[in-house]
């Protein structure tokens, strides 16, 4: 029983046989092979999916963000990190973009994004501006003829970075301290002065690249600004709100797959001379993890309906967040305890379910932000 729609459905149903049928078998390899994981990028991109809810206009496939949510949950049952690509080039890659790009700035990087031939990625966290995000230090100052900024600083854990083409970043502009200096500003990987280099090794979501942005006087032509001096601190907590949501479909994702994985084991394994399924310890802990996902499913989709609605969602986009991923985190640590033993070795995927659960608590502002930003809603 669904209330989504027949649009809906059909989206959902094309992004499962894809996630089932092309990405499940290959999820693990992708993870240490960069270039398996372009290819199921390509295969994603060639069906439509990297814009799935962009207008046509600039060559997206015209539906709805609840679409997009449920194109995510499917891709992270089996793939968390082709999931948070495809979430991070979607939401606070592109979304500045298109929420508050002018018409020559959207015409000009919409449709190679929109069409997946380029990836997105978005710079904002810094090595001394976590949580703390309007604290940024990296420079932008005007050049001698005012039309261009150097750039100079850096960005930290950037999702996407060794694969993007276009950057959204944020840069202190302004002689305003706090969040009220920062401006965004579009920075093709092309742009003299500006490299990219590999991030450090990571415990999930090892298939995603991530890396560290390094600007060094780097030219950024005064008409990449996405809207006025000073206004890059609201178009990115805009555009985090809507990745909120995605991250909740991703942590829906995970927990679904690994529901998925323990119920499979618990009806194969064998103990005391039946299957562990028949014990109630066992079915205990299924049932629990069917009724957060449910629950958790049912945050992110309100929060997805709300945004498409163009209501307000920011409180129920990080109570999305909030509880997907700590449902998520919950599900696949009982769905490895189900495992037993073999859930602790790699012959079996709940070990890269558990792994990867675990990012989406930290990934696009952690729990102590979105309890944060709920409670200054309720308090406002
Ligand atoms: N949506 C819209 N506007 C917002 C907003 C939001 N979520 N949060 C703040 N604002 C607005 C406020 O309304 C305020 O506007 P006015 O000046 O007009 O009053 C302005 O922005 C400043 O707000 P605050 O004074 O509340 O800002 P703050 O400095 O106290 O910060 C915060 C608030 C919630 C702590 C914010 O800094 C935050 O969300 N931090 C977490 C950052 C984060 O999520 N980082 C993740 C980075 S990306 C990543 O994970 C990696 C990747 O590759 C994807």
């Amino acid at each position: 029983m669904s209330f989504l729609t027949e649009d809906q459905r059909s989206i959902q149903q094309l992004a499962h046989d894809f996630a089932q049928s092309a990405v499940k078998n290959k999820a693990r390899a992708a993870e240490a092979d960069p270039a398996e994981m372009m290819q199921l990028w390509r295969q994603l991109a060639d069906m439509g999916l990297a814009g799935l809810a962009f207008p046509e206009t600039y060559g997206g496939a015209g539906a709805d963000y609840l679409s997009y949510c449920c194109l995510i949950e499917e891709l992270a049952r089996v793939s968390a990190s082709l999931a948070v690509m495809l979430s991070v080039h979607t939401t606070v890659g592109i979304l500045p973009i298109f929420d508050f790009g002018n018409d020559a700035q959207k015409n000009r990087f919409l449709p190679d994004l929109l069409s997946g031939k380029h990836i997105a990625a978005f710079g904002l966290t810094e090595p001394d501006a976590g949580s703390d995000a309007g604290s940024g230090d990296t420079r932008a100052v005007p050049n001698e003829k005012g039309d261009a900024y150097r750039l100079s600083g850096s960005k930290i854990f950037i999702t996407n970075a060794l694969t993007a083409q276009i950057f959204v970043v944020t840069a202190r502009s302004e002689n305003t301290p706090g969040n009220k200096g920062l401006s965004a500003f579009i920075v093709p990987r092309d742009t003299t002065g500006f490299s990219v280099e590999k991030g450090d090794a990571k415990l999930g979501i090892v298939g995603s690249d991530w890396g560290t942005l390094v600007f060094d006087q780097a030219e950024v032509p005064a008409e990449n600004r996405l809207g006025g001096g000073g206004d890059g601190f609201k178009i990115f907590m805009n555009s985090l709100n809507s990745g909120r949501v995605s991250i909740g479909a991703m942590a829906v994702g995970i927990a679904q797959g690994a529901l998925d994985e323990a119920t499979k084991y618990a009806k194969q394994r064998q103990q005391f001379g039946q299957p562990i399924a028949n014990f109630q310890a066992i079915q205990f802990k299924l049932a629990d993890m069917a009724t957060e996902i449910a629950a958790a499913r049912h945050l992110v989709y309100h929060a997805a309906r709300l945004k498409d609605a163009g209501q307000p969602f920011l409180s129920e986009g990080s109570m999305a967040k909030l509880y997907a991923s700590q449902a998520a985190w919950r599900a696949t640590n009982e769905a490895m305890q189900i495992h037993g033993g073999y859930g602790y070795t790699t012959d079996f995927a709940i070990e890269r379910y558990w792994r990867d659960a675990r990012c989406l608590e930290i990934v696009e502002g952690t729990s102590e932000i979105q309890r944060l930003v709920i409670a200054r809603q309720l308090l406002s």
